[in-house]
């Protein structure tokens, strides 16, 4: 393993294509063009080259739309569905197609399969040396089984021989995708070759323009680094609730107390220690499911990612249980729900925790009421006419039995306990995410999660 720093470095930059303009694939293509590269990005969706033409990013994240007008306007960024052309001019190709699970959990890699063998027809001509750089999260051993196979085969071209193969994996949050791409905490790079791994790292140099520490490994290293991450940071949030559901069994106990005493240790660190409805998103419930599934395959037991996937599953019906706990049957009852993506600043419902709370709700016969401040749209198109959607919270808890807090966004820290006094039917609140401060809600029926029964101030 040999490990460095990047430094200020002014050379002529190599022009890069993007293959998968997702959400990663973007937010790379985007931060390198704002940085003055010249960036091919290449998707097989026509409709989605031709909305990111005219300035409209498929998904909603901060900076993204600006970031993206500004590099049209400057041409450095040229979205097209032309993958033979972008290969064919530029010096680096990120890989970047979506890797979604199969219905066993593992991980599909047609996608990527498939790019590979597009990447290996272009290359089959082409004069100048290309690096490849996957940027997918891949299972262990698909950069050299998959990916160098199909190129391999389709170029005519030995690894090594007029290109070459990185693994860079993301670590991107959404919500503050740009900014994790711009100032990340560290690179990772898995490397075909040294002279791979070199290129890829006097890419970053110009990037970065400042100094980023850097991780050079094998290829297969590289692939396992990001699935050990996202499985700890998981871990890490299913302790968390497991803890909480003890604290509900305890007088007095409080998980909040507890997290953000533990978290002061700084060989455990407070990140990823809040306690709530489980952790959803596009990448941890497909990656510790892919984990799981590779764990089999290789006849390697996992008893922790086990563990995490089932606390994760469980958690979010808590919620619906510490409803009923406040109201008995949630039959015929009027149930809001706030929040809806599966995490505040994103309108994404990928694997969303509310997702299997309303199913529940509407399983007991509840009629649900939702609102969210930016995931109304996705939230139709799953549950179309089953729930009612309010335009506003204020509109949500109006009237309602009970209300469940999901999705902890900002704006919903601005209602007061008087407004859930006045507006609801009957005032309770299942507070999912612990937002709000329970000695504040003496007039109203009160749960959150990791508070031991009986509780209305926080003892500290
Ligand atoms: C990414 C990574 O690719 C995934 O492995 C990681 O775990 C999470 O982040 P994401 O950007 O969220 O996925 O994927 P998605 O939003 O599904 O976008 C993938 C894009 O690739 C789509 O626009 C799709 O049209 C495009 N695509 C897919 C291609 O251009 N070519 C293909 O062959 C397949
Ligand atoms: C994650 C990883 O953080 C990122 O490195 C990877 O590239 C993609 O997957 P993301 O899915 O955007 O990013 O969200 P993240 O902020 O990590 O949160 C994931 C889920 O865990 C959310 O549903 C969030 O609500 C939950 N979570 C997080 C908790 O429940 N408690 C916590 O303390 C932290």
């Amino acid at each position: 393993m040999v490990q460095g720093k990047f430094g200020g470095e002014a050379e002529l930059k190599p022009t890069i294509s993007v293959i998968g303009l997702g959400y990663v694939g973007l937010c790379t293509a985007v931060c390198f063009a704002s940085r003055g590269f010249m960036v091919y990005g290449v998707d097989v969706d026509r409709e989605r080259v031709h909305n990111l033409r005219e300035g409209h990013p498929p998904l909603y994240e901060p900076n993204l739309e600006n970031y993206l007008n500004r590099t049209l306007r400057t041409r450095m960024f040229l979205p097209s569905d032309d993958l033979n052309s972008a290969v064919d001019k530029s010096d680096v190709t990120f890989v970047s197609v979506g890797t979604p699970s199969l219905d066993d959990g593992s991980i599909d890699l047609s996608s990527i399969k498939q790019s590979s063998s597009a990447i290996g027809t272009s290359l089959r001509n082409k004069s100048t040396r290309l690096l490849v750089v996957v940027r997918s999260t891949v299972v262990p051993s698909t950069c050299d089984k998959v990916v160098k196979t199909e190129i391999e085969a389709a170029s005519g071209r030995k690894c090594g021989k007029g290109w070459g193969l990185c693994m860079n994996p993301e670590f991107l949050k959404e919500g503050s995708a740009i900014h994790d791409t711009l100032y990340p905490d560290r690179v990772i790079i898995g490397e075909s070759d040294k002279k791979s791994g070199a290129a890829l790292m006097s890419l970053y140099r110009k990037f970065f323009r400042r100094r980023v520490i850097v991780k050079r490994m094998s290829l297969v290293n590289a692939e396992l680094v990001k699935y050990a991450n996202n499985a700890f940071l998981a871990m890490k949030v299913s302790f968390a609730n497991m803890i909480a559901n003890l604290c509900e069994s305890l007088a007095l106990a409080d998980v909040k107390v507890v997290t953000e005493a533990i978290g002061l240790d700084e060989r455990i660190g407070s990140a990823f220690l809040n306690a709530g409805l489980g952790y959803g998103g596009s990448c941890f419930p497909k990656d510790i499911k892919a984990l799981a599934a590779f764990g089999r395959k290789q006849n390697v037991d996992l008893p922790l990612v086990h563990a995490t996937a089932a606390i994760n599953k469980e958690q979010p019906l808590r919620s619906v249980d510490l409803a009923e706990k406040l109201m008995g049957s949630l039959s015929g009852k009027r149930v809001s729900v706030l929040g809806l993506a599966f995490k505040p600043d994103t309108d994404d419902m990928r694997g969303a925790v509310s997702i299997p709370i309303i199913k529940d709700l509407l399983q007991r016969r509840a009629n649900v009421v939702v609102y969210d401040p930016k995931a109304i749209p996705q939230a139709r198109s799953i549950f179309e006419g089953s729930v009612t959607y309010a335009e506003s919270a204020i509109e949500c808890i109006r009237g309602s039995d009970v209300c469940i807090l999901v999705t902890e966004w900002e704006s919903f820290r601005d209602l007061k306990a008087q407004e859930f006094a006045k507006l609801m039917k009957h005032a309770a609140i299942v507070d999912g995410r612990r937002l709000f401060d329970p000695s504040q809600f003496s007039r109203v029926k009160y749960a959150g999660v990791g508070l031991g029964p009986n509780q209305k101030a926080r003892i500290v």
